[in-house]
């Protein structure tokens, strides 16, 4: 079966024509709820690259970051417009790669589900179970090569290194594995889905996980996913609680605070 080099991987890659392209992208960032931009970025360029697949969710900032050039792109858009489930994550990483990004640091926001996961917790999964349905989960449209690319190991090991070397560069405590699990939402989980997700093996459950990670790999992009816990799964809570999007932002804005240290320290 076909490795990742595809006919769009490849016209990705010829798109890279750009001023970004030539100096070069150290990596890129997708921000999840409540990342929507870098402030530290310096001498900021736009690129809206056009798709085969349509527009990405906003304008990709390329610029400097402490010693890295690294490309930003806001999921959800920059005002978060757009729900889990209208994402276009195909134009999204088509785009990355085309201003020349080859490695993608994706920021999740997620809820936990086993002890270490609490919430404001940071972590990198290393495994992940797809749940969503309704959304387009390849590149591959039914016509050219066959494209299966491999996924045993969903998150590039190598990226996944170097992100939790910089974290304890840092100083950043990060949870170093767990699994996790990609539901549709945009509605939360019920309490007997998520215990469904527990006996899975499931630690951790976000709802923009997939098809991200494979259509990266479906690219040829390193990817690994930088998980904040914004707040406990549905029936997780030590004391019953339910959720509600003050607690997921407050959570998010006090957990995302390290994270541009800690992206400064990557080095590859
Ligand atoms: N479930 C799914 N996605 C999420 C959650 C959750 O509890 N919290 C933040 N993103």
């Amino acid at each position: 079966m076909s490795a990742s080099a595809t006919g769009a991987a490849a016209e990705a890659a010829g798109a890279s024509g750009t001023g970004a392209a030539r100096q070069g992208i150290d990596f890129a960032v997708i921000g999840g709820t409540g990342l929507y931009k870098l402030a530290e970025l310096e001498g900021v360029e736009t690129h809206t690259p056009e798709t085969p697949y349509g527009r990405p969710s906003a304008p990709l900032r390329v610029g400097g970051f402490g010693p890295h050039r690294i490309a930003f792109l806001a999921r959800h858009g920059e005002g978060h417009a757009l729900p889990p489930h209208r994402i276009n994550y195909r134009a999204n990483l088509w785009a990355l790669k085309a201003v020349g990004a080859t490695r993608v640091v994706a920021v999740n926001s997620v809820g936990g589900i086993t002890a270490a996961w609490g919430p404001r917790a940071i972590g990198v999964p290393d495994q992940l179970i797809d749940y969503t349905h309704g959304r387009v989960p390849s590149l591959w449209d039914g016509e050219g090569e066959a494209l299966h690319v491999d996924f045993g190991e969903p998150y590039t090991p190598a990226l996944r290194r170097a992100l939790l070397a910089a974290a304890e560069a840092a100083g950043v405590p990060v949870v170093d594995g767990g699994c996790y699990g990609a539901t549709p939402g945009p509605r939360l989980e019920t309490k007997a889905e998520i215990e469904r997700l527990r006996r899975d093996g499931c630690d951790l459950v976000g709802m923009t996980g997939m098809p991200e990670a494979a259509l990266a790999r479906e690219l040829g992009l390193d990817y690994a996913c930088l998980a904040i816990v914004a707040n406990w799964a549905a029936g997780r809570a030590p004391v019953a609680e339910t959720i509600t999007m003050e607690e997921v932002l407050a959570n998010m804005a006090a957990a995302t605070e390290p994270l541009p240290a800690l992206l400064r320290a990557l080095k590859f």
